[in-house]
């Protein structure tokens, strides 16, 4: 399903054309610098939006995870709204994650680390991990790739993750739930679902 011209691929073909989206958020305002061949172009994406107004931010001294940064409007915000924290921004496209790393200086959060996603160190650990996944990369990869990062959860960690109703969330909040993830749905919105998901006690590590 990948290929150079989605914006999931590494490298994407279409030329660049960078825009500036002015995010305003409850305790954040700022402008984040975004391209072509990057999720969401030109603009906030409203399951993003809505995730930002919805999920906690990380506690102070935690370890995050923004998963599928692009961007990185998520973990830019969350950053801001933690300083004490310190955010893993991960992504497979390296146009995204230039410019998530140039956001994320621009904002002054020192606390972000845009990366490859191979490049996190394997005994890093998340206290949070937010996410609004890349479902157009097929259910099975999407549900590895879930499986994969949720996996370094802490015991008492959570994942937020904000997922289109007509693109599957309650079919994934089912999954999760098969896999033995406790799944609250925090709020529905224009389509959109925010799931918080843990560790369900007992079942899992
Ligand atoms: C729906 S977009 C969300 C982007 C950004 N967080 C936002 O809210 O605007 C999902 C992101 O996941 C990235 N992605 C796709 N496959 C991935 C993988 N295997 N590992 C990490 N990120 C991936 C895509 O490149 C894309 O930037």
């Amino acid at each position: 399903m990948s290929d150079s011209t989605q914006y999931f691929a590494p490298r994407p073909r279409v030329a660049s054309k960078r825009a500036v989206v002015r995010a305003r958020l409850p305790g954040v305002e700022l402008d984040l610098v975004t391209d072509r061949g990057v999720f969401a172009y030109a603009q906030l994406d409203r399951g993003t939006d809505l995730l930002l107004r919805t999920a906690p931010p990380p506690a102070a001294d935690t370890v995050a995870l923004d998963l599928g940064a692009g961007y990185g409007a998520i973990a830019v915000v969350m950053a801001l709204r933690a300083p004490a924290a310190h955010v893993w921004a991960v992504d497979v496209n390296l146009r995204a994650l230039e410019l998530c790393a140039a956001n994320a200086a621009a904002a002054g959060a020192s606390n972000v680390t845009a990366s490859a996603p191979e490049d996190v160190p394997e005994d890093v650990r998340f206290g949070v991990i937010y996410s609004n996944p890349p479902v157009r990369i097929g259910k099975s990869a999407l549900h590895a790739l879930l499986s994969l990062w949720f996996a370094r959860l802490t015991p008492d960690g959570h994942a937020y993750l904000v997922v289109q109703r007509n693109l599957g969330s309650d079919s994934l909040a089912g999954w999760l739930q098969e896999q033995g993830y406790g799944v609250d749905r925090l709020r529905s919105r224009l389509g959109y679902r925010v799931l918080d998901v843990c560790l369900a006690p007992g079942s899992l590590q």
